[in-house]
């Protein structure tokens, strides 16, 4: 089986640790790779962000890698907005899928914490919330100025992502989900999850149903990261939990994700942006890019060839084999290379 992966590596070091994702896709075989130079570059070229069908041209592949996108000179970010968020909205990648899974104990900050304490999944709403653009500003630049940005919460937008959560639970034999949010300050829009959290407990006897605020939440994943096992929440409090994830792996170059709606195209790339600080000096960490590959194998059925590719990290990360932010000594193209040896 062939399948055809669309590769965005995008800006900064989006396109150092896509090179790197791709050579163990190339290694790996099965996959015809099509390169689109979306990003900073070609939209200050060219003034496109996307081409006209360019969603469409998205939608005709089997799955999508993504690098990172995010410039200095593009300062409203239109470009990503249009190529990332957009493409989470226009292909309906309802499910943002964000594991969080220590591999190696000297990486955790946390004091006494080990790989038994570190290893849950996040199920960000990816479609919907604040991320949405409803709002505008008005009398924008003078001492008037009024800025509105709505969050947006709907009734099927919040079922999918919660039942999503259930039932990925319930399918991995994996004993309670928690979502959060942060309803009592939020009390139309964080009402509805509420609502629809109950509902929906009671379809899923077999896993407990638990529930923080976000503030408590993001208190517990420092004190005690051990306790959770999924966690569900809106699009927002998503990604930002999502980099204290990152950090409770050692870094954000370690953090993969999956874009998914099940059934259908979705989206991988790295939790981490396209840091410009380090970007073409060869040191940014390919690990979150390359597990990435893994969930999207995962997704497209090769499960084997996934495992493949986690087992060679954990033992190229164990062997320190690996860029500085993890305490190795070797620039990206190598750690790159000390994960292929292995795979
Ligand atoms: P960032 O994730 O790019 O970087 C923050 C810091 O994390 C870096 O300075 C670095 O210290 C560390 N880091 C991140 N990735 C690393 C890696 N692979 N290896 C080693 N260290 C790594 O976040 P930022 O600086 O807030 O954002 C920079 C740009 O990226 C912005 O334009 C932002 O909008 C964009 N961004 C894009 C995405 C995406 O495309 N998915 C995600 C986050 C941020
Ligand atoms: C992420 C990123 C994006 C987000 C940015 C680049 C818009 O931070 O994927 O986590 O906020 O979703
Ligand atoms: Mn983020």
């Amino acid at each position: 089986m062939v399948h055809r992966i669309a590769v965005i590596p995008g800006d900064g070091i989006g396109k150092e640790v896509t090179a790197e994702a791709v050579k163990i896709l190339e290694a790996l075989g099965g996959v015809v790779l099509h390169h689109l130079p979306w990003g900073a570059d070609h939209y200050l070229a060219t003034g496109e962000t996307i081409p006209p069908n360019g969603y469409d041209t998205l939608r005709s592949f089997d799955a999508i890698l993504v690098g990172a996108l995010g410039d200095p000179r593009v300062p409203d970010n239109r470009h990503a907005r249009d190529i990332l968020l957009g493409t989470r909205f226009e292909l309906d990648l309802y499910v943002n899928y964000r594991p969080v899974r220590l591999l190696d104990d000297r990486l955790c900050p946390l004091k006494g914490r080990t790989r038994a304490d570190v290893n849950f999944l996040v199920i960000r709403e990816n479609t919907e919330g604040l991320y949405v653009g409803v709002g505008g500003r008005f009398k924008a630049g003078t001492p008037d100025e009024v800025a509105v940005q709505e969050e947006i919460n709907t009734y099927k937008g919040v079922h999918r992502i919660i039942r999503h959560a259930f039932e990925f639970a319930r399918a991995h034999g994996i004993g309670s989900v928690c979502m959060t949010d942060k309803s009592n300050a939020m009390t139309h829009g964080h009402a509805l999850w509420q609502r629809v959290f109950h509902e929906l407990q009671a379809d899923y006897p077999d896993v407990q149903g638990t529930h923080l605020y976000i503030d408590a939440l993001a208190m517990l994943l420092v004190q005690n990261p051990g306790q959770f096992q999924v966690i569900v929440t809106n699009n927002l409090f998503g990604d930002i939990i999502t980099d204290i994830g990152g950090a409770l792996q050692g870094g954000l170059g370690m953090a993969a994700s999956g874009n998914l709606h099940p059934g259908r195209t979705s989206m991988f790339e790295p939790v981490h942006g396209s840091a410009p600080p380090l970007a073409g000096k060869d040191v940014a960490n390919p690990v979150g890019a390359i597990l990435s590959v893994a969930l999207m194998l995962e997704t497209l059925g090769r499960t084997d060839e996934a495992q493949r590719i986690e087992r060679a990290v954990e033992a190229a990360v164990h062997a320190q084999e690996t860029t500085r932010d993890i305490g190795g000594i070797l620039g990206t193209r190598a750690a790159g290379d000390a994960i292929l040896r292995r795979l």
